[in-house]
């Protein structure tokens, strides 16, 4: 029995769908621990395409159960959706393949409309959200007036449960934000239909993956977003409202901190983040845009054009600081190829100090200005690599200073989209000790 956590180490988007669709045969169990569709795995498997946002990404895998752990905020709609997606291909036959937990919060019509009339009514002080309702779902879990999924299963508390709640929420969009009221009798009578369909998935997740651990199977907890969209070590407040740290895969899927055996942090070979925030190795110009179309740097989720720069080992050094890396995994170096120079932030200036730490005041990073090494850059074109060797000697130099300024190993290696373009020597889930 293995368990290992796929974290991402950046702002998001590193390529954990690819990375968790490649594990996942390798893995028994693969489970979602927070965050919700916020979240937009891209998986290609045969040349085909499959973006999902709530199901986890083992599902492709036909041996794999998913599961939705008590962390996860749930958008029933999209969930069902995607469900429903996957039984017309064939993909999922079985219900059992999916459990979701009674106990994770639902995301209402009411959160996803509070989501959008807040960042409209913040103007140029918008978070850039999703629009997903992410943030007031996971305020009203915290202040303790949410619904949970086992709560969609009996439809005479619902129907109270919704009602009170629905009173306040429609006060706050009407009168506050100007915002016409959420039609509460609709919102009852979906909320008991998503209930009746979503049955045959709905579990006690913790007990299911303390029965797998027992029975000696490897574990995959897929991270969502990223280390630094963390809601606690992030870029505050510019961040998502969950913890996306290794950590939170004890209090989110409900797992002992004793089980968790392998944590592997995943990062682009440069950087991206999409919505607002400091970003110290942006860069706005020529490079930036290059990266972007290069890369296809467009969010899976809102399709919205992600803001690029290089490599930061100022931020990975931290996101090893509060994930506990075992070892990393470095996306998209098929990107890279016909860059004269390769650069990579080593430290931070910031108001006249070099440091090599990453600041902890929002006004300190966004004055942080990167202090960079500069790498000679390879030409060849590297996606039918299948082995470290095969790599052109610059990549792989690049690849070797990136563990020496980290301090982890680097060893697994994504040179293309597809699941076959990976590059790795040692089984991700071989036992620690
Ligand atoms: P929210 O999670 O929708 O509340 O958005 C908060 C911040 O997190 C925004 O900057 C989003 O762009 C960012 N974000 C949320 N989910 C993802 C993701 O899966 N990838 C990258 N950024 C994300």
């Amino acid at each position: 029995m293995t368990t290992l956590v796929a974290v991402g180490a950046q702002w998001g988007d590193e390529g954990k769908g690819k990375l968790v669709d490649w594990l996942a045969p390798k893995a028994d169990l693969v489970v979602r621990f927070h965050g919700g569709n916020n979240a937009g795995h891209t998986l290609v498997v045969d040349g085909e395409r499959t973006v999902l946002h709530v199901v986890p990404a083992g599902i492709l895998d036909p041996g794999t159960i998913n599961l939705i752990g008590p962390g996860v905020v749930v958008d029933p709609t999209v969930l069902l959706e995607e469900l429903l997606a996957l039984r017309e291909r064939g993909v999922l036959r079985d219900p059992s393949r999916v459990r979701v937990s009674g106990r994770a919060h639902v995301i209402l019509p009411w959160h996803k409309a509070l989501d959008k009339a807040r960042e409209e009514k913040a103007a140029k002080h918008a978070i850039g959200t999703t629009g997903r309702g992410i943030g007031p779902a996971y305020e009203d879990k915290v202040t303790r007036r949410g619904i949970r999924v086992a709560d969609l299963l009996n439809p005479e508390q619902l129907r109270d449960s919704i009602e009170r709640v629905a009173e306040q929420k429609n006060f706050e969009l009407v009168n506050y934000y100007g915002w016409p009221a959420i039609d509460v009798a609709e919102t009852t009578r979906m909320a008991i239909e998503w209930g009746r369909e979503l049955e045959p998935y709905v579990g006690h997740v913790s007990r299911t993956l303390e029965r797998a651990l027992r029975d000696g199977r490897n574990v995959l907890f897929e991270g969502a977003q990223g280390t630094f969209l963390d809601i606690d070590h992030g870029t505050y407040p510019y961040v998502t409202s969950s913890n996306c740290v290794a950590g939170a895969v004890c209090a989110g899927a409900g797992v002992g901190p004793t089980r968790i055996d392998r944590v592997l942090g995943i990062t682009k070979a440069y950087t991206t983040r999409v919505g607002g925030g400091p970003f110290p190795t942006e860069e706005e110009g020529e490079m930036g845009a290059r990266l972007r179309e290069v890369g296809s740097e467009f969010g899976a989720t809102t399709g919205r054009p992600r803001r690029c720069g290089w490599l930061d080992a100022v931020m990975l050094r931290e996101a090893v600081t509060v994930n506990g890396f075992t070892s990393l995994a470095v996306n998209k170096l098929d990107v890279l190829p016909g860059l004269d120079e390769l650069k990579v932030a080593t430290a931070y200036k910031v108001n006249g100090k070099i440091s090599q730490d990453f600041p902890m005041t929002l006004a300190d990073i966004e004055a942080a200005e990167p202090v960079y090494e500069s790498l000679p850059g390879f030409t060849e074109d590297i996606r039918g690599c299948r082995r470290f060797e095969d790599l052109p000697e610059n990549a792989r130099n690049y690849v070797r200073h990136i563990e020496a300024l980290v301090g982890v190993p680097v060893e697994i290696l994504s040179v293309g989209p597809g699941r076959d373009e990976t590059i790795h020597d040692l089984d991700p889930f071989r036992p620690r000790r």
